[in-house]
């Protein structure tokens, strides 16, 4: 295939630029300033108005009652599982097709991850691949059986009568971790529907979603808890950073509780009530993310013209596929992905488009395939496989270019 036409296609969406990035961060509005009022101020670090701001503008923006500002999204995955009940020795459902942020937050547990496969349409967790595996692997007990009344003790979890026991290993699922790739919504009402039915706690890995909606309502406010990040690469930035979103009256308060050292509120003792984590958002970021927040509107209308620049232009190229939002859905679009004929096309590609200084990327190596989660539970895995051997990511940035 000739590739020279994507290359100049894609130079035109971002003219005047050498090397084009794959996501690079857009500061267009207040960033500056109130950054230096940080540092004028001298509230840099864990004390300051930017956390609380922050968190308000996450609420009113996603429509979560609670709102957590935390130091990156992989510390808000942690403690969110760590809130859903998640014990060292569970087993945790989520998808091969993620960031390996998604793994090692449930490693970070003690617990150990169960792929299953997406769905080719949404790049998400497949409903109906979590509810065969479910059929097929999984015996309902009574929470006082088999010694697991004390599981959800250490959080206080709402009693409920049945838990979800891995039929072959007679250990717990504890929760299931859905993620919403490149931004792309996948069908978390029926994840959510399943889950119930088996008593297993929604976690959603929103961490590329924030300004996605499923049916309406905004991605990570459908699970009991969700995640957002704020890495440099993602739509918004707080430089580094995470958000943890739920509406559960225990679980919200609690976040932000465990987030922040597990410090009893005095204003000059230092007592902590249970085992907490350092995990708060400094004041400076949250700064940033304000700043980011205000400017979030225009920032995915001007991702949303570029995707539909991208869409117009594939349809004219055979062989190709535009990863277009999925139906119910509206994207963030935060990367942009087209799908090539085979996995020697995509490398071809990506060798071309590295030479020419077009930062594309495949998506990441499966879970299932990387040393540490190869000896995971993972049943037939095929979309997730063949999507994963022929997608790539191509620029994606803000577009300064006015339309
Ligand atoms: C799917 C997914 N989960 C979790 C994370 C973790 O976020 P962070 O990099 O802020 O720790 C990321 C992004 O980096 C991600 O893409």
């Amino acid at each position: 295939m000739h590739y020279q036409p994507i290359i100049d296609f894609i130079r035109s969406l971002y003219p005047g630029k050498e090397t084009i990035p794959l996501h690079e961060p857009y500061f267009g509005g207040n960033e500056k300033k109130y950054v230096l009022d940080c540092i004028e101020t001298n509230y840099v670090s864990s004390v300051g108005k930017y956390v609380d701001r922050f968190e308000e503008m996450i609420r009113d923006f996603t429509g979560a009652k609670y709102a957590t500002a935390t130091v990156n999204g992989t510390a808000a995955l942690h403690i969110a599982l760590k809130l859903a009940g998640v014990q060292p020795g569970d087993l945790v459902i989520t998808q091969p097709l993620t960031f390996i942020a998604t793994c090692n937050a449930i490693t970070y547990c003690g617990a150990e991850p169960v792929f299953v496969d997406i769905d080719a349409e949404t790049l998400g967790m497949s409903p109906d691949s979590l509810e065969s595996w479910l059929e097929e692997n999984v015996d309902m007990v009574d929470k006082g059986l088999e010694g697991l009344e004390t599981l959800h003790s250490i959080l206080s979890q709402p009693s409920q009568p049945f838990l979800s026991i891995h039929k072959a290993t007679r250990r717990h699922i504890s929760a299931c971790v859905p993620m919403h790739t490149f931004g792309h919504p996948f069908k978390i009402d029926r994840i959510v529907d399943i889950c119930n039915r088996y008593h297993i706690p929604v976690v959603e890995d929103a961490a590329e979603s924030i300004g996605s909606y499923f049916k309406g309502q905004h991605t990570g406010t459908f699970g009991k808890l969700g995640i957002l990040s704020f890495n440099g690469n993602k739509t918004i930035t707080t430089g580094g950073g995470g958000m943890i979103l739920t509406d559960d009256d225990e679980l919200g308060p609690l976040a932000k509780h465990i987030t922040t050292t597990a410090k009893k509120p005095h204003p000059w003792k230092f007592e902590h009530d249970m085992i907490g984590y350092n995990y708060r958002l400094p004041n400076i970021n949250a700064a940033l993310g304000c700043a980011q927040m205000e400017i979030l509107p225009d920032i995915l209308k001007n991702k949303r013209e570029t995707a539909r620049k991208y869409q117009e232009f594939f349809k004219k190229i055979d062989d190709i596929e535009f990863i277009s939002e999925p139906s119910d859905s509206i994207s963030n679009y935060w990367l942009n992905a087209i799908l090539l004929k085979d996995y020697e096309e995509r490398d071809q590609f990506l060798d071309y488009a590295y030479s020419q200084k077009v930062m594309c990327r495949p998506a990441w190596t499966l879970m299932n395939k990387l040393p540490m989660f190869k000896l995971c539970l993972n049943p037939r895995l095929t979309i997730s496989e063949e999507i994963s051997s022929k997608i790539i990511n191509i620029p994606s940035s803000y577009n300064n270019k006015r339309y």
